[in-house]
Formats: C-alpha cells, structure tokens, sequence
C-alpha cells in the first residue's frame, strides 16, 4: 500500500487506533504518517508501540503533512479546526458523527476540500464498513481516492452522497452496538437458564456468527432463513410471538431512527 501522500492523524482513540493499526499492517509507510493526540502519554504509549512519527501540535502537524484524518469526538472539532493552518495542507478527512463538510470548512480559517467518512468500530479487526461521502463534481476526486485507500485497508468501502451519512452512521456507524447489546442479552438468557457464563457467551456468539454466514452464503432474505427456524407450533415461534407482542421490531426502528435525529442534531450542538 504505497502513497505519495502524508497523512496526519488527530484523535487516537477508539476509531483513530484502528484505522492507524490498519494502513501500517496494510503497508502504509511510516515516513508518510505522523500521529497526534491531545493526550501526550497516550500518544506516545501509541506511537512507541507502532513506531510511529508524532507531531507535538495540531500546527507542527499541519506542516509535516499533506491530508488530516481527524479523528475525535464531534465537541473536540472547533478546537482542532482553529488550530488547523490550512496552506500546506491539500485535504481533510473528518470521521466526525453529524458534522458536515460545510460546517468543518467553516471551522478552519480558509477553504480546503473537506471529506466526510463514517467508520465502525469492526475495523479494528479489518471487517470495518465505510462510507464516503462523495458527490458528483465534488472536485474531490484525489481526496476520495486517498480515503478510499485508507478504509480499505481496515475493511469494506461505500461511496454515498453526504445527505444520506446520518442514516448509515446511525445504522453502520452506531450498529456494532446494537449488535453487541443483543449479544449481551442472548448471553443473559442463557445464564437465566443456567448455563455457565462461558457456554452462554460462546452460544451467543457463535449463534450469531453462524446465522451472519448463512445469510452471507444464500441469496434468501432475512425474512426466509428466520421462517426456516420458525416451526408452526413450535419453539422458535414461542419466542417471536413475544418479541412482536412488545414490539421488538418496532423497537429497533425506532432506536435507529433516534440515532439517526441525533447524527442531524450533533452540528448545532
Ligand atoms: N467509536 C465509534 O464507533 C465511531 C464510529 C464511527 C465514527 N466515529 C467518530 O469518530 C470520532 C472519534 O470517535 P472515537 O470513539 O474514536 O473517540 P475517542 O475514543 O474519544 O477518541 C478521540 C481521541 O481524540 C482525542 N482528542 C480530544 N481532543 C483533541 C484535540 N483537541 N486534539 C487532538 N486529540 C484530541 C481524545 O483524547 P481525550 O480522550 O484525552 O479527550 C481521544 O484520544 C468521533 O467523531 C465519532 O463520531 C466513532
């Protein structure tokens, strides 16, 4: 994975880690990233460990690179985008949930091309999905095609327009979570049940992986393979008859759609 570009990353946590993690394991060379974060002790623990450049401001790292990939939480932009010179820099990348390119390029003192990405946190294993918010005519072509090899490097890319970002961060971007909470639950059963809390976590887990296979083989819908498990009478309806009873699916509908309002409201906040 070579690239003439440099890159500089703001913001190494969660998501910043991994998509650093990423591009070095994928062959991204060290001379052409340089890493900061605000937490100095963090980001030298973090730069010793991947033998990484750091910059020791947002200003230093401006002039050691070409594109930003700013990584921090949707508060933390004003600050970062102030100190942000833009004359040496050709692009920036922001991760940032419910921000828009309109907004970040109001935030730093002169234009620059602005490209928003929304990741999850699977890329931390290189299984991550990605979507790249580029427009038609955008002018941003160079930009995208940096970014598009940056996320592949830590799994799937969708190219979407930028209108459509708060539904996939609060589907793609917020779904490990739910994910992950229904994992914690299936697990909570089992242990209702009395199996051991390893029997249960290992249930749910690979109850879960396999079914995401299956779906993954076929070209049947979600709605068959669930039929497939459903005998009339049987156990399996048991259960769902409950969950439609207290609504599970609205549940979920609506839950997404609160993240996705959230996403919209995150700018003004
Ligand atoms: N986590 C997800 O699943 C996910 C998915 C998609 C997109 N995102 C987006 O990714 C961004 C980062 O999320 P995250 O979960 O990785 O957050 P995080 O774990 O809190 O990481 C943000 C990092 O930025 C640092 N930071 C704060 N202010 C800074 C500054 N002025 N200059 C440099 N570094 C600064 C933080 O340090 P301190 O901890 O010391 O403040 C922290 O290390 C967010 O905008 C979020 O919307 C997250």
């Amino acid at each position: 994975m070579s690239s003439a570009v440099s890159l500089g990353v703001v913001g190494l946590g969660n998501m910043g880690t991994a998509i650093v993690s990423g591009i070095v394991e994928a062959g991204w060379s060290r001379s052409k990233l340089v890493v900061y974060d605000i937490d100095s002790e963090k980001l030298e623990k973090f730069a010793d460990t991947h033998d990484l450049l750091t910059a020791a401001s947002i200003a230093d790292l401006c002039k050691a690179v070409d594109v930003l990939l700013l990584a921090v939480k949707p508060a933390d932009l004003t600050d970062v985008c102030g100190e942000i010179t833009v004359d040496s820099i050709t692009g920036i990348i922001s991760i940032a949930a419910g921000v828009s390119t309109d907004k970040i390029n109001s935030m730093v003192d002169q234009q620059t091309i602005v490209l928003r990405a929304m990741p999850n946190t699977p890329a931390r294993v290189g299984k991550g999905l990605t979507f790249l918010a580029a427009e038609p005519d955008s002018g941003s072509d160079s930009l995208t095609g940096l970014a598009v090899k940056i996320f592949d490097a830590v799994g799937e890319v969708e190219i979407i327009a930028e209108s459509q970002l708060d539904a996939v961060t609060a589907l793609a971007g917020s779904g490990p979570a739910y994910i992950f909470y229904f994992l914690e639950s299936l697990k909570q059963a089992g242990v209702y049940l009395g199996l051991k809390p390893q029997i249960a976590n290992k249930t749910a887990l690979e109850t879960m992986a396999g079914a995401v296979e299956l779906a993954r083989a076929g070209d049947e819908s979600f709605a068959q393979l669930r039929e497939q498990v459903s005998s009339p009478g049987g156990t399996t309806v048991e259960a769902l008859k409950y969950l439609d009873l207290v609504g599970f699916k609205g549940s979920i509908v609506e839950a997404v759609n609160r993240a996705h309002q959230k996403s919209r409201l995150l700018e003004k906040e």
